[in-house]
């Protein structure tokens, strides 16, 4: 268990995964900030009094003030605005710029020794900001969004062919867009490879509907986008660093060479225990998914090169 894990943004998104994390003790206390005036300290009243039926004693604690997460271990950063019916992730870039500036400034100064997790959107270039400005070892930064990404790929194939999600195994690489990459000869149902079960259009409309997976939920809610799958996501991160357990999960993390892609945050598996990303799993990939990568490490670099004009730490 760790001492301290706190969570930036009380939204849908940053309350359910409190609500996670508590429920699984990951932590003695679990800080929730927000800038809106009694939201994350209700918030936190409410899921404190939940403890007793649920049977968890973690502290939850809620503030409009950063006081409340110093010497987190592990912070998760879900502030900022959600994506509306239209809207694509990278429209939400400088609003979020300015939001993880001021974040990823209250955590730099109360918070120095700790994992960041970020979420808010768009995920690539927010991990860039959060690197930028805290200044912490990369290993110590990074996203969410690959193991959201290949939930709902397992979901949809689990779902045509009627067995257990729980024997998809599959991975989605690149960055959190419409162009992630679904690695579909690396997908098994219970060991047998995809290609031996579903019929290649099967297969294409499956990954058509994973990479437009985060829009779906956009259309269903109009006011906002996913959490529920999203928090669990992030709680099966935060379960891997403080258990070690090791998971290899995708995660966007920063690039140094790797995949033939330097300096930048793009989604690969790695290696997640204790000291944050311990490894990156290099996979061998066929030409078409090299080439489909490319195209998503070029929007990812793009989105990059318009934060330039608007980090400010
Ligand atoms: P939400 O609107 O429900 O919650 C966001 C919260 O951030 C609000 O409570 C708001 O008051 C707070 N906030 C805004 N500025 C702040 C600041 N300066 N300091 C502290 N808190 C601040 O949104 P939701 O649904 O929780 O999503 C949060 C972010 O996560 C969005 O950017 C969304 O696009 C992203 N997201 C990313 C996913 C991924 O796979 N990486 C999955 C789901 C959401
Ligand atoms: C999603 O994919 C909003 O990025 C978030 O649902």
């Amino acid at each position: 268990m760790f001492h301290k894990i706190s969570v930036i943004g009380a939204g849908n998104v940053g309350a359910t995964l409190a609500q996670r994390l508590a429920e699984k003790e990951l932590a003695k206390f679990v800080a929730l900030v927000d800038i809106v005036e009694g939201v994350p300290q209700g918030k936190a009243l409410d899921m404190l009094e939940a403890g007793p039926v649920y049977g968890y004693d973690t502290r939850v604690m809620g503030s409009n003030s950063y006081d409340v997460i110093r010497n987190s271990d592990l912070v998760v950063i879900t502030a900022g605005l959600p994506r509306k019916p239209g809207m694509s992730r990278d429209d939400l870039l400088d609003a979020n710029t300015k939001i993880m500036t001021d974040v990823c400034q209250n955590i730099r100064r109360e918070a120095p020794n700790a994992t960041v997790i970020v979420v808010s959107n768009p995920l690539d270039a927010m991990c860039h900001v959060a690197l930028q400005v805290t200044g912490f070892p990369h290993q110590r930064v990074f996203g969410m969004a690959g193991v959201l990404d290949t939930a709902r790929f397992r979901t949809f194939i689990a779902e045509e062919l009627d067995v257990s999600v729980e024997q998809v195994q599959a991975f989605v690489l690149g960055g959190h867009g419409d162009t992630m990459v679904p690695l579909v000869h690396y997908t098994t149902v219970a060991g047998i490879p995809l290609s031996k079960l579903l019929d290649a259009a099967s297969i294409e409309r499956i990954v058509d509907r994973t990479r437009k997976g985060g829009a779906e939920i956009v259309q269903y809610l109009k006011t906002g986008s996913a959490f529920y799958a999203p928090s669990a996501s992030v709680t099966e991160m935060v379960e891997s660093i403080v258990k070690d357990k090791k998971k290899i999960l995708p995660c966007s993390v920063y690039l140094t060479g790797e995949y033939g892609i330097n300096g930048l945050y793009v989604g690969v598996p790695v290696k997640l225990g204790k000291n944050g990303i311990e490894k990156v799993m290099e996979i061998e990939l066929s030409d078409a998914e090299r080439k489909q990568l490319n195209v998503s490490v070029e929007d990812v670099r793009q989105n990059v090169e318009k934060l330039k004009t608007l980090v400010t730490a």
